[in-house]
């Protein structure tokens, strides 16, 4: 176990390149990050359409596509997404349900995460259902698995299609501490083994990890929650975050957490224009 993670070592540390190190958060604007980072992964992958980075590893290797392919003909998330849409329509005690806080009903993916200027925070989906049950005297549901993941399956299946459109306000300086502060993250080593995200899912992206391929990080948020073959389950987001930075032997912050939700709410923004198509499998 411990030699393997230091293959990993390895192999970043052979594979860092200039194309992006000395990057800071607020060198650029989110327009210009938007421009770069896309131009780089298409270039890294000449041929891979925008559109196909929503499908991670699946984009860049063909092998993992293979295996891919094969599981979605049959979705492991399927009955989830019946599981999710049947809590949807079930009402709470006070008789209302989630579509009274959802005005446009479950498909509506595209609008999360958004910067809440009055709040002064970013809001994810998740946060949205959970606020959804406390204001409607209901108990807030756990945010890395179980319940949660299914009311967000069905509502991603119900927004498939739609294409990731994060806007960051460049005249409210909160919205652009947020996105900068989730770009710091992005690029900031961490760990006992001291990787950034970047390293792995940005200039190693292709390439192999132990039984791994790094997938691209452009697409990284589309497709949630993900069926993992390893979780035997469907997780959100922030559960993959909390583990990959535990795989780097950091510690992981609180699914939910500003921390996590400022990165994705930069991840998110570097997708744009790339269509949503969760739920999705994930080996
Ligand atoms: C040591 C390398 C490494 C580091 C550092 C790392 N990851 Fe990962 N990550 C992986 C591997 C391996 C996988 C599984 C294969 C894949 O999809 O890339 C993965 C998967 C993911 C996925 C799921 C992709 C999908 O399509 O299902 C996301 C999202 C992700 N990482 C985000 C992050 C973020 C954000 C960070 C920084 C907090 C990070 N990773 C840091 C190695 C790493």
């Amino acid at each position: 176990m411990k030699k393997s993670i230091f293959a990993v070592a390895a192999l970043c540390m052979v594979s860092a390149t200039a194309a992006t190190a000395g990057e800071k958060a607020g060198d650029s604007t989110p327009a210009q990050d938007l421009e770069k980072y896309r131009s780089f992964f298409m270039k890294r992958f000449p041929g891979v359409p925008l559109q196909e980075f929503a499908n991670g590893v699946n984009a860049v290797s063909p092998a993992n596509r293979e295996n891919w392919e094969a599981i979605e003909e049959f979705p492991p998330y399927e009955p989830m997404i019946e599981e999710g849409k049947a809590l949807w329509e079930k009402p709470f005690a006070n008789g209302k349900t989630y579509s009274a806080c959802f005005a446009e009903g479950p498909g509506q993916r595209k609008n999360y995460p958004y910067w809440d200027a009055n709040r002064k925070m970013v809001v994810t989906m998740e946060m949205a259902v959970n606020e959804c049950r406390t204001a409607n005297g209901e108990k807030p549901l756990k945010y890395k698995k179980g319940a949660i993941t299914r009311l967000t399956a069905y509502m991603a299946y119900m927004s498939r299609g739609q294409k990731t459109d994060v806007k960051v306000p460049m005249n409210d300086s909160g919205a652009v501490a947020a996105y900068n502060d989730g770009k710091s993250f992005y690029f900031a080593r961490r760990g006992q083994l001291n990787f950034s995200c970047a390293q792995c899912h940005l200039e190693s992206a292709g390439q192999r990890v132990r039984t791994n391929v790094l997938s691209p990080s452009l697409g990284h948020t589309t497709g949630w929650p993900v069926y993992r073959s390893k979780w035997g389950d469907l997780g959100t987001l922030h559960r993959r975050f909390g583990g990959c930075n535990k795989q780097v032997r950091a510690k992981p912050f609180k699914a939910q957490g500003k921390e996590y939700r400022n990165l994705e709410y930069f991840l998110t923004h570097m997708s744009n224009g790339i269509e949503y198509n969760g739920p999705s499998a994930r080996q």
